[in-house]
């Protein structure tokens, strides 16, 4: 998910990030310094998280700015999936201790700040904010203490019933807006720190989320993608008791909604009503992400996954038998503890089966406060990497393939990119394909096109637009 997020970003590089943001006039810093930096690391509810941060601080007067050296106010929303992704934020929070004194406050956000609580002082003592992404619904008055002088402070309560709602959220991309529907998670899955850093599942009302669809409709979104990291365990905690592909229906029904995505689905809770809605309304995406992990019925058993590889292959049995095409992605972990060479002959043959459209593979990557963390028979690094090469490889075989099968369809794309070279866009189709392609038009960027597919790449097409 993690690559996912980076690559959607770089495409709209140069756009104006901060198109929906309110702009406010009264600043709380008592330095009178009231200039925040943000970046962001990990999955799209990170990315929207912080979307909903920057949101806050404009609402109290704060001014974003671009580099680390024109802030005052530092924030990292950080993950911590993988040990890698750890110690990339640790790293960064090296580089503070070039700066004197209190001339920044440091604050570290999100699933590393939870996993690690209080540590983060003692291993960076120069970061004043340590907040979990369960407490932000306290962010703004934790801000405030540190404004009054307060040398450090945390919000790592995972009780909090309250979803993160916030009345701004300056959103980064102005055609797709995040909406999160269901936020922790209830499984797991035993190589999983989400559970952890993220608390319990709990799911927004229906009514809420149509009212902020509205919202977002009239602020000129067309493409709504809803969130949760199981999001098709949604719900409904009002009256209504909405079913997720009621869900689905009613938010694509939304006046001037044209495009509903939703990620990532949980195969165990992945029904037949969720096909039928795609089928019935062509508003919903004909794309799934239904995370596999791993192709040998062993492995999942032992990662807690709650599903065999004969189930798993039924949902995508059931997928494939839809009347629209679905376009479906999956996430595999290689190289988890007792990890043999059948069962990856297993997960090679079932990437022949499913025949998805795209997958992100990792390498296992043990994580403190989860089941397997002390699992026996790890796998060395470099057989991992072998492992992770040949899933890789036969993916890439079997998307050339896919991928070559489109050339001369034609897709409606909606275009969020152009290149700086003149004529050249870029864009995704209701089914998540990126495609690049060129136009004698100018001003195509927000707008839905179609582009007929000229070449194909493995991870790409190429194409032109239809006029
Ligand atoms: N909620 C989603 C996944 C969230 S994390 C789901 O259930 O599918 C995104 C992906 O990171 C996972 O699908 C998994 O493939 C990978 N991942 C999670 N923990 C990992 C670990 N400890 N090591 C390696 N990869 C991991
Ligand atoms: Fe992690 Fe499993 Fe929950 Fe996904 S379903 S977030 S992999 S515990
Ligand atoms: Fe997302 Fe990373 Fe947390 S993937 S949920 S930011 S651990």
């Amino acid at each position: 998910m993690t690559e996912r997020v980076d690559v959607h970003l770089d495409a709209l590089t140069g756009l104006n990030a901060g198109m929906n943001a309110r702009e406010s006039v009264s600043c709380g810093s008592a330095s009178g310094d009231n200039t925040f930096y943000l970046e962001t690391f990990g999955c799209q509810m990170n990315a929207h998280d912080s979307e909903k941060v920057a949101g806050v601080l404009l609402g109290r007067g704060y001014r974003q700015v671009e580099t680390i050296d024109a802030a005052r106010l530092v924030l990292y929303n950080t993950c911590s999936i993988r040990e890698k992704a750890a110690q990339k934020i640790y790293s960064r929070l090296g580089a503070y201790q070039k700066y004197p004194g209190d001339e920044k406050i440091i604050g570290v956000l999100g699933c590393l700040a939870q996993q690690e609580g209080e540590d983060i002082f003692e291993r960076s003592p120069w970061v004043r904010l340590v907040c979990g992404s369960a407490s932000y619904s306290k962010l703004p008055d934790l801000i405030e203490e540190l404004e009054r002088g307060n040398r450090r402070v945390m919000g790592l309560d995972k009780d909090t019933d309250a979803t993160f709602e916030t009345e701004i959220t300056r959103r980064d991309n102005p055609f797709r807006a995040y909406l999160t529907i269901i936020e922790g998670c209830d499984k797991a899955c035993s190589y999983c720190v989400v559970p952890f850093t993220r608390g319990p599942e709990r799911s927004r009302s229906s009514a809420s989320v149509l009212e902020e669809t509205r919202r977002l409709a009239d602020a000129g979104y067309s493409e709504i993608q809803l969130l949760g990291q199981t999001v098709n365990s949604y719900r409904d905690s009002s009256p209504r008791r909405m079913s997720f592909a009621e869900l689905l229906v009613e938010v694509a029904a939304v006046p001037g909604i044209r495009r509903v995505r939703f990620t990532t689905s949980h195969p165990r809770d992945f029904g037949r009503d969720i096909v039928e809605a795609i089928d019935a309304v062509p508003g919903l995406c004909d794309h799934i992400h239904l995370p596999v992990q791993s192709g040998s019925t062993r492995v999942l058993r032992s990662m807690l996954r709650t599903y065999t590889r004969e189930e798993y292959l039924e949902k995508i049995a059931m997928i494939r038998e839809a009347r629209r095409p679905i376009s479906v992605t999956s996430d595999i972990i290689v190289g988890f503890p007792g990890e043999t060479d059948e069962d990856v002959e297993e997960t090679l043959s079932l990437l022949d089966v499913a025949q998805y459209d795209g997958v992100y593979a990792f390498q296992y990557s043990p994580r403190p406060n989860t089941s397997a963390q002390h699992m026996p028979d790890a796998i060395p690094e470099e057989e991992k990497g072998r492992r992770l090469a040949r899933v890789l490889d036969r993916q890439r075989e079997i998307q050339i393939v896919r991928n070559e099968a489109l050339v001369g369809e034609t897709f409606e794309v909606l275009v969020d990119g152009a290149s700086r070279r003149a004529g050249q866009w870029a864009g995704h189709s209701s089914s998540n394909r990126i495609l690049n392609f060129t136009s004698p038009q100018p001003g195509l960027l927000g707008q839905y096109v179609q582009v007929r597919v000229t070449r194909s790449a493995p991870n790409s097409l190429v194409g032109e637009h239809v006029v």
